[in-house]
C-alpha cells in the first residue's frame, strides 16, 4: 500500500485521465462521452469509459468500466481513494446511483468525488454523496 494525499495536483491529473478516457467513448446512441478516473492505494490510477449498446440497458458507464478494470488488473484487494468523472459534453454528470452503489463496495468513505455539476466543478467526500449504500450485515 502507497497511500497518496490528494493534492488539488493530484486531482487536478486524475480529471485530466478522466478527460482522456472519454476520448475513448463508445456513445453513438446519446453522444454523451464520459470519463472516469480512479487512483488506487497503490498507486495506480485506472481510467474507464461508457461503452453502450443497441440494446440500451446493457450500455456500461465509464465509473463501472473503470472499476472493473482495476479489479481485472490489480485484484480484489484494491482500495479507490479518489475519483474523478467529467463528459466532453460540458454537461453535468454525477455519478449515476448504478455507479455509486457498484463503487462503494472499493472506495475509502472520505475519498474525495470530482464531477461536472450544473453550478461547475464539485468535489463531494464519497460517504456524501452516498450515504447508505446497501450491505448485507445481520443486525
Ligand atoms: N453514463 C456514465 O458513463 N456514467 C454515469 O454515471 C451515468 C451515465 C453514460 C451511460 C450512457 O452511455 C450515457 O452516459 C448517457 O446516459
Amino acid at each position: 500500500m502507497n497511500p497518496q494525499p490528494s493534492t488539488d495536483a493530484a486531482l487536478a491529473n486524475l480529471l485530466e485521465r478522466a478527460r482522456q478516457a472519454a476520448l475513448h467513448s463508445y456513445s453513438p446512441y446519446s453522444g454523451f462521452r464520459v470519463g472516469a478516473a480512479l487512483q488506487l492505494s497503490n498507486g495506480e490510477i485506472v481510467t474507464g469509459t461508457n461503452v453502450e449498446n443497441v440494446s440500451y440497458g446493457l450500455t456500461i458507464c465509464a465509473e463501472r468500466a473503470a472499476l472493473v478494470s482495476a479489479v481485472s488488473q490489480f485484484g480484489p484487494a484494491i482500495r479507490i481513494q479518489a475519483v474523478a468523472v467529467t463528459n466532453l459534453n460540458q454537461a453535468a454528470s454525477p455519478p449515476c446511483g448504478a455507479c455509486r452503489q457498484v463503487l462503494s463496495e472499493f472506495i475509502l468513505p472520505d475519498a474525495p468525488v470530482l464531477f461536472p455539476a450544473s453550478d461547475g466543478l464539485r468535489t463531494m467526500a464519497f460517504s456524501d454523496l452516498f450515504p447508505l449504500a446497501f450491505e448485507m450485515k445481520s443486525k
